[in-house]
């Protein structure tokens, strides 16, 4: 018997929401209306893995490459996560969606960190979905951010570096308490991983599109897990193993 993919539930969804700009740019809009439109395809993409049944979604929100962006486009993505927090809210609320937040928060602003934190903990009893934004993220960084606090638990005695393993190590990402996504989803064309969830995509399967983020929907979703169904997962075992387990 082959290995049907209906054995590899969808637990954890991973986007690279790419295309805000080209979209707008194709508008003769400025780039912050295709953000702005970015975040009503983020509102209707929470709504369709609500629906689902997927139980994390990890979007990569801004990175810490983003900085580097000119100071308006910085501010408007800001701005608009703000916007994002309090529209939401109630929404999150009534649909168990659970906000979590990865990355270098210490270089957001402190209006923005304490906002996050609140919708946080306002919304720690969600059990539907975690959706997990990652802001001032990078792989490299994250990874880096994790050995500096492995040496640290070391140095105070906490740690035994020889007992150190996968799972250990995992456990001081950032994501340490979050499943690896199983299926990672880029938009706009960009076949690349851009520094996001390095560590965690180790075993996931890819998925891109041409469609731009701000035209990408539910049905679109709906295609790339059809996708991601037929396919096969193997974790680097043969197909005998697969059938045994
Ligand atoms: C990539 O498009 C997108 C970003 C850098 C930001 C993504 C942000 C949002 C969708 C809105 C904010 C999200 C939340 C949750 C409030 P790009 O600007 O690189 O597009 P381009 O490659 O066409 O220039």
């Amino acid at each position: 018997m082959a290995v049907t993919t209906k054995e590899f539930s969808l637990n954890h969804l991973a986007i690279i929401m790419d295309g805000n700009g080209r979209w707008a740019q194709k508008s003769g809009l400025p780039r912050v209306a295709g953000h702005q439109q970015g975040v009503e395809t983020v509102i209707q993409i929470v709504d369709e893995c609500v629906s689902q049944g997927i139980h994390f979604l990890s979007l990569f929100a801004f990175s810490s490459e983003n900085w580097g962006r000119p100071r308006e486009e910085v501010d408007a993505l800001m701005g608009l996560l703000l916007q994002f927090l309090s529209s939401q809210r109630q929404r999150m609320l009534d649909d168990g969606v659970r906000l979590r937040v990865i990355g270098d928060l210490t270089r957001l602003s402190e209006p923005i960190q304490k906002a996050l934190a609140n919708a946080e903990k306002e919304t720690s009893q969600g059990q539907n979905l975690t959706l997990i934004l990652a802001l001032s993220y990078g792989g490299r960084d994250e990874i880096m951010r994790a050995a500096q606090k492995i040496a640290q638990s070391a140095l105070d005695g906490d740690l035994d570096i020889n007992k150190l393993d996968n799972k250990t190590f995992s456990s001081f990402l950032d994501t340490g308490d979050i499943p690896e996504p199983d299926l990672l989803i880029r938009t706009s064309g960009e076949v690349r991983i851009s520094n996001f969830l390095l560590w965690q995509t180790a075993y996931s399967e890819f998925y891109f599109t041409d469609v731009l983020w701000p035209d990408f929907n539910a049905a679109e979703l709906r295609k790339a897990l059809d996708d991601y169904r037929r396919r096969k997962r193997r974790f680097g075992l043969t197909d005998d193993q697969l059938e045994d387990l």
